[in-house]
Parts: C-alpha cells; structure tokens; sequence
C-alpha cells in the first residue's frame, strides 16, 4: 500500500480519481486531515472539519463484472465495522447498502466511484470512506444532529485514526483479494438493520414505502412494495421506518 496524506483537499475521491486516471496504482491510498468539499451519495455534503474524522480515498483495479461492483462497497461496509470494534471496542450495525451505524445515527459513509473502459470493464474505482471519529468542536450542524453522530464525543488519542485507517485498509484487502468468495456476506447480512423493516426508498424518480425482505447473494435488497409486487434494488437510499 502507497499512503498519500495531505493536510487540505478539496475531496479525496476527487483527488484518487485524478490520480487513478493518471494510472496510479492499485493500493494508492489517499487520506487529510480535512476536506472543503467532501461529499457523499446522491451529492450530499460530507462535513469533514481537521481533528475530526477519517477521509480516506484508496484507488482499486478491480478485475470484476460491473454488475458485481457492490461487492465492493459491502466489503468495505464489514471492514470498517471490523476496524473499528478492533481499535475502539464499539460495535455498530450497517445500513444498506453503504452507511455505518451506532446507536441509530450515522457515524460513516461509504462512497464508490467506478470509472469504466470502452468495453465495459471496471477501469478503476475510488473507494471513499469517511467516519466521524470524534464530533466537531461545536457539536454537528442542526441540520444532520438528528442523524449524525461520532464514535467518540471528544478527542481520545493521537494516533486513533491513522491506526483506524491501516486496519480498515487490511480487513478490506483481506475480503478484496478474494472478494468473489464473499467470505463477508453473513457478516454483512447480520449486521444490517434494514431486512425485515418497514422502509422509505429514496430514488432519483421520487420516494415510495416498501417492506424490507431480505439482501441477496449479491447484495441486492429485496423489497416488497405496497401494492405487493417484489423489486431487487441495487442503488438509491433507504430510511427505516421506526414503528413506535
Ligand atoms: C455517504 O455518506 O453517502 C458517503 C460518504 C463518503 C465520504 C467519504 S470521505 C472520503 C471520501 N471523499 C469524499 O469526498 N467522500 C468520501
């Protein structure tokens, strides 16, 4: 693995892409300490204040049909649950297909970004990864309180999040050098909060309620809809419906 850490970037995905279509190699990892335009899924804003958080970048070749592509992500997910119960003791749960939570909000976020050849192959994908480690001096914005959250209230070590960043980087290659195996699917099934739950799927076309059913073999989410027809998702957002 080749670490680049920078102090300020504008975004590490952006940053990997650049270098990836320069023809980095696999296993470039770029992290900083801060990001002035991180974002997320569906072009939301990641906040990433210095002292803060992990935001980490590491740029894949993978060999993969691109209908496989979310193995990627569902690796990554049990990596970064993995990396953290190792070096925190925390245990969270993931939501899929690509956030990471503890106590029902979210404290990370996974973001996959594929660039592809001519022919259709994956010619290489940026696997974005941010996790609040601590909560911003000053709490989080009104706006995402509610949702978002940190691993820790307040700075706990020096060192917590370069380890947090190797760790996540070895359980990922771990699963990744052998990712068609999919040793990670019964840890990715049984640390997700959303089978089995009433839900509100979130998609470019507007938002519909849906029942959870189950994930795939593939990491799909089988849903049922409201007027009973059944749909396998492999992208857009879901939120749980809490029933009181
Ligand atoms: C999401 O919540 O939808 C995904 C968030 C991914 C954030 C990380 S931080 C490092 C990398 N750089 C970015 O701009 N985004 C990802």
């Amino acid at each position: 693995m080749r670490y680049i850490k920078l102090k300020t970037v504008n975004s590490t995905n952006k940053y990997a892409k650049e270098l990836a279509k320069q023809g980095a190699p696999e296993w470039t990892v770029v992290t900083a300490d801060t990001q002035t335009d991180g974002y997320g899924r569906m072009g939301r804003r990641f906040l990433s204040p210095v002292g803060s958080g992990l935001y980490m970048s590491i740029i894949l070749r993978p060999h993969l049909e691109p209908a496989k592509a979310l193995y990627i992500t569902a690796a990554a997910a049990v990596a970064l649950t993995d990396a953290i119960k190792e070096l925190t003791n925390t245990d969270t749960c993931i939501k899929w297909v690509n956030d990471i939570y503890l106590n029902d909000k979210k404290i990370a976020g996974i973001l996959t970004e594929s660039a592809f050849a001519d022919d259709k192959r994956i010619e290489y994908t940026v696997l974005g990864i941010g996790v609040n480690i601590y909560t911003p001096e000053g709490g989080f914005p009104a706006e995402i309180s509610d949702i978002a959250s940190a691993i820790y209230s307040s700075p706990t070590s020096s060192e917590l999040r370069d380890s947090l960043a190797q760790s996540v980087c070895l359980h990922f290659k771990n699963y990744y050098d052998r990712l068609e195996e999919k040793q990670f699917l019964d840890k990715y099934r049984a640390l997700n909060i959303v089978p089995n739950s009433d839900i509100t799927v979130i998609s470019s076309n507007g938002s519909y309620r849906a029942h959870a059913v189950e994930i795939n073999d593939d990491f799909k989410l089988i849903i049922k809809k409201e007027d009973g027809t059944v749909a396998c998702l492999d992208s857009g957002e879901v939120s749980v419906r809490r029933t009181k």
